[in-house]
């Protein structure tokens, strides 16, 4: 067991698919089996946008469902909701008073909407609020009210686990030393993964495949993999195939030696070749997929695991609060 604490939220947009579990899940969860991990499920981060309490929650419970039948390891990790600890609300109200507004002004999805605006010459703020405006404040409450050592993230997070180090350091220069510096880890490039019309798979450009969708729905979504028009005997370059891509992911290394034999060799049609990914990933998935659809109808499965976690986590974040407001107020 590494000594390390690893910590990290996962924001409950929308319903999950494989390229969020390839690219970012399933590297938490290879870390859970060797870390002590502080994971929660960053509801709070997503009211800036979604406004929709029923849908919110229900993301929540797949994100959580979708991390227990997928393997995190709840001997070393708490998984819990982010709302449900106080302190949370009480760190990043005492953070805002060492964050030079300067620094928000920085951040880079702050910043997409004031060059949007601009372009479009509407006012630099127009459909800003203060939730998007102060997120750095309350992720970097996450990150310290913790103690975390490691924060792994996305590329396009790696910014605001630097301002939790900016602000970490504004706090202890302030007030003295209190909060731990946290490192950010970018994982390792797997590649693109990409969806079902060969572009990186996003909800944005609607190509996604749902990670834990029923077996019929994964046939049908596979077969709608969008292939150049070689005909079966032809050979085909299964670097450059959406299909292969996706195999590799899911596949044994000999398998894959296998697989791209035959794109190699020709005499397969991309019809044989779509039904080789849809049973390959539909054995892989079958039983983390039982159980992820067991635990959606036993939800209060899921609010057990939840609330235990979050018992712990406020143990750990009432410390904090506890330092942190003896040395602002005395
Ligand atoms: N902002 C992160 C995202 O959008 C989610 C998140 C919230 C997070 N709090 C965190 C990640 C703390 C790491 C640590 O993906």
């Amino acid at each position: 067991m590494n000594d390390k604490i690893v910590l990290t939220g996962i924001k409950p947009t929308g319903t999950p698919h494989i390229g969020n579990y390839l690219g970012a899940l399933k590297p938490l969860i290879e870390l859970s089996q060797n870390h002590k991990t502080i994971m929660f499920i960053a509801d709070l981060h997503a009211l800036n946008a979604e406004k929709d309490a029923k849908a919110l929650k229900q993301h929540t419970y797949e994100i959580a469902a979708l991390l227990i039948a997928a393997g995190l390891n709840l001997e070393n990790a708490i998984l819990f909701r982010q709302s449900d600890i106080d302190e949370i609300y009480k760190l990043s109200n005492f953070l805002m008073n060492v964050t030079p507004k300067g620094l928000m002004n920085r951040a880079h999805s702050y910043k997409a909407m004031v060059e949007k605006n601009t372009e479009s010459g509407v006012d630099v703020d127009a459909g800003v609020n203060m939730g998007l405006y102060t997120y750095p404040v309350l992720m970097a409450a996450d990150i310290l009210l913790y103690n975390s050592d490691i924060v792994p993230v996305g590329k396009d997070q790696k910014q605001h686990v630097e301002f939790a180090r900016d602000i970490a350091g504004y706090f202890n220069n302030t007030y003295g030393e209190t909060f731990k510096m946290p490192e950010p880890v970018i994982g390792e490039d797997i590649g693109l993964i990409p969806g079902l019309d060969g572009r990186k798979m996003s909800k944005s450009y609607d190509n996604t495949i749902p990670l834990f969708a029923p077996s019929n729905e994964l046939k049908k979504k596979i077969m709608r993999i969008i292939t150049d028009s070689k005909t079966p005997e032809e050979p085909k370059n299964p670097d450059e195939s959406t299909i292969f891509q996706l195999y590799k992911q899911f596949a044994s290394e000999s398998e894959t030696e296998t697989f791209r034999k035959m794109f190699l060799d020709g005499g397969m049609g991309y019809g044989t070749a779509k039904t080789m990914l849809f049973e390959k990933i539909d054995s892989v998935l079958s039983k983390p997929r039982a159980e992820y659809e067991r635990l959606l109808n036993n939800k209060q499965e899921i609010d057990a695991i939840l609330q235990s976690g979050a018992d712990i986590a406020r143990k750990i974040a009432s410390r904090t609060i506890e330092k942190v407001k003896k040395k602002m107020l005395g």
